[in-house]
């Protein structure tokens, strides 16, 4: 039996199109992304982990903002798109999050930057953590998830309180849609996790999209706008 991490077969085959689009495609480039990198302080000189890479797009706009950035992902599928994209320009390497991240140094990293990564994982308590051991001082822990309340709503639960497995039809990016799971959790989870591991919340928003967003998919716009998508929270090591 493998242990793949939860979306493993999703990723495979969204892979190559998610490459070709997650700079442009609405949601990510309109709505997740402008207010994640909102978040992001000066990381010019600094060392930077981009945890779940993905295909390399955050990855290339930290090294292009003037940090030197480790990019991990556990998707081979993935890794191979950021690699072509990046080239040497980052460290790149196939890593699971649910293992220690023993080849980086305790103290050693200013910034961990994980868009739309967290909700992967069934036990978040062992990877911050980690995160906590890596982050120097004073660094920081910067990400964004699918909104638990918005996966509450449309996946019902009997009890709020449990982590459990939950999938979404993704019909954005592929002409079949691919059925990605994740796992959704109560928000005190994140929250309670993150004291737990040496972290102190600045910043938890709940972002709505750009008027270009509004332009691209109008209705969508609307619903969004009162009913969030996603969650990004900025927390500090101390
Ligand atoms: C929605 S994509 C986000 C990719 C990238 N951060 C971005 O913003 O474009 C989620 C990524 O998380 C990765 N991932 C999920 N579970 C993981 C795990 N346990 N360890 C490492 N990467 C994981 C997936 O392979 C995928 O590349």
């Amino acid at each position: 039996m493998n242990n793949h991490f939860i979306a493993y077969d999703a990723y495979k085959k969204l892979a190559k199109r998610y490459a070709e689009i997650i700079d442009v495609k609405p949601h990510n480039a309109e709505y997740e992304r402008p207010s994640f990198l909102s978040l992001i302080p000066d990381i010019k000189g600094k060392k930077v982990l981009d945890a779940g890479c993905g295909t390399g797009s955050l990855t290339e706009w930290l090294v292009d903002h003037g940090s030197e950035v480790i990019g991990v992902d556990a998707s081979p599928h993935m890794l191979e798109e950021a690699m072509k994209r990046i080239k040497y320009k980052a460290t790149l390497r196939l890593h699971d999050l649910r293992e220690p991240l023993s080849f980086i140094e305790d103290e050693s990293i200013d910034l961990v930057a994980s868009s739309l990564v967290m909700h992967y994982l069934e036990n978040i308590d062992y990877v911050f953590k980690e995160f906590n051991r890596i982050i120097k001082p004073g660094g920081y822990f910067i990400f964004s998830i699918e909104h638990p309340f918005s996966v509450f709503i449309d996946r019902p639960s009997d009890n709020y309180y449990n982590v459990e497995p939950v999938s979404f039809n993704w019909d954005g990016f592929t002409e079949v849609p691919v059925l990605v799971p994740s796992y959704r959790r109560p928000l005190e989870s994140y929250t309670e996790t993150l004291a737990k591991s040496g972290f102190c919340i600045e910043r938890l928003i709940e972002p709505k999209p750009t008027l270009r967003f509004k332009e691209q998919l109008p209705d969508s716009y609307e619903r969004h706008l009162i009913n969030p998508l996603f969650m990004m929270i900025k927390a500090k090591k101390y």
